[in-house]
């Protein structure tokens, strides 16, 4: 068997393969351009043997944020016939070319831990990179929850970086898809069909595209009439250990306005998220905000309020216990999706396979919860399954089978991010 010194070597070799310069593609061919919680993730793994690509890959993407404050969630550095849809179908007339949407905003978390790796000798690029990710935070705050909610909203599954989850099922429904011209996927030449988004769902995120692209990604435009309007509760949670780890980062770098502003942001959200549970289904699930109707369905992203902890101490037990229902039901956790329920899929992407940087999300919130038992389950699991299957985007938790992209950049970060300080002397 191969030893784990030699899968350190492999991952170090995927970064810097996947490496252009000063971004990292998540996976050559399915995904060849910056996008943006990869990135964030990818940053995680240059820090164990380059930091200071680690903080270059997170000023890169910063760099690109737009003038309200959005960050958007690809950034097409280059061009590349093999990737759809591309510029002209986000029409953004942004330079250089982005998306209109954004993803899960773990950049803050990330930079929060770069700099407490080594924080006598990083003051300077952590406190200019303060700025931007409390602009990008206020702009969640301020377009896309207007009406002051607590929680912010998503305007395409692809922003809640769980594409395909079952819980977009109800909202997208109600997408009408009648003016999408035809396209060819590109997606499902690099990937086996059975374990990417169905047609179906792909008509609608480009109908989600057109609908932005038509009005200009207007924020306000898209806050009345967007048509799909959604509070994910797992980007809420993460927007949520964001704006702590900003309020501790800026605090620490005597940087007491951008504290307070990420505090207050920290304490309305933490009111919000409660506003998620269901007691029909005993969990915190997403709600569709255009129609007041919570979805019901607990998926990984109902775990994810551990990430950034749970005030209520019968509701965290509650989603801990979730978890373990689950986890007795597969041999490597932790899945996407219920594993009880008629809809799991064990190789279709966000509907059943294990994704290493929900377990590194999770494993950390249990971790700080002190569930170390269950935090090193999940850590053992996320080894067990590169080890025996490599470096997959995401895997098969009854199998083990790697699915999607393979040599993919956050699973060779998140493995390089939990290898010991012994085996990491050797790697710098
Ligand atoms: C895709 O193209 O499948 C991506 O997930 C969008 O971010």
């Amino acid at each position: 068997m191969i030893g784990s010194e030699d899968i350190d070597h492999r991952a170090v070799d995927i970064l810097r393969r996947n490496d252009r310069g000063h971004y990292t593609v998540p996976t050559a061919g399915l995904y060849p351009f910056q996008w943006n919680w990869d990135s964030a993730f990818v940053a995680l793994g240059f820090a164990v043997f380059d930091r200071d690509r680690a903080w270059r890959e997170i000023e890169t993407l910063l760099g690109d944020q737009w003038t309200d404050g959005m960050v958007p969630h690809i950034i097409f550095r280059g061009s590349d016939e093999g990737y759809f849809p591309g510029p002209d179908q986000w029409g953004t007339e942004s330079e250089p070319p982005t998306s209109g949407i954004t993803q899960p905003p773990v950049a803050a978390t990330i930079v929060r831990q770069l700099h407490d790796r080594d924080p006598g000798q990083n003051h300077d690029r952590a406190s200019a990179l303060l700025p931007s990710l409390d602009r990008w935070h206020q702009w969640f705050r301020a377009a896309r929850d207007p009406q002051g909610r607590g929680v912010v909203a998503v305007i395409h599954p692809w922003e809640t970086g769980r594409d395909n989850a079952p819980e977009w099922d109800a909202p997208l429904a109600h997408v009408d898809t009648t003016g999408v011209e035809s396209y060819q996927r590109r997606d499902t030449q690099h990937v086996n069909a059975d374990q990417r988004p169905r047609d179906a769902e792909y008509d609608r995120y480009l109908a989600l595209v057109r609908f932005g692209r038509e009005h200009n990604w207007d924020s306000e435009v898209i806050a009345e009439r967007h048509p799909f309007w959604v509070a994910d509760i797992g980007l809420n949670a993460i927007l949520l250990r964001a704006e702590d780890d900003l309020a501790a980062l800026a605090g620490d770098l005597g940087e007491a306005a951008i504290a307070a502003a990420a505090a207050d942001r920290a304490r309305h959200l933490r009111a919000g998220i409660e506003t998620l549970w269901s007691d029909t289904v005993g969990g915190y699930v997403s709600r569709d905000l255009r129609r007041q109707r919570s979805t019901d369905i607990v998926s990984v992203g109902s775990l994810l309020p551990l990430y950034c902890g749970v005030t209520r101490p019968e509701r965290a037990a509650r989603v801990v216990a979730t978890m373990r229902d689950w986890l007795k039901l597969v041999r490597y956790g932790v899945p996407s999706f219920d594993p009880s329920d008629g809809g799991f899929d064990s190789v279709r992407y966000w509907r059943g396979p294990v994704w290493a940087v929900i377990n590194w999300m999770l494993a950390d919130g249990l971790g700080r919860g002190g569930d170390v038992d269950l935090a090193d389950r999940i850590r053992g699991d996320t080894r067990a399954l590169v080890e025996s299957s490599g470096f997959y985007e995401s895997f098969d938790p009854i199998t083990g089978a790697g699915c999607g992209g393979r040599d993919f950049s956050w699973t060779a970060a998140i493995w390089l991010a939990w290898a010991p300080p012994s085996r990491v002397a050797a790697l710098a």
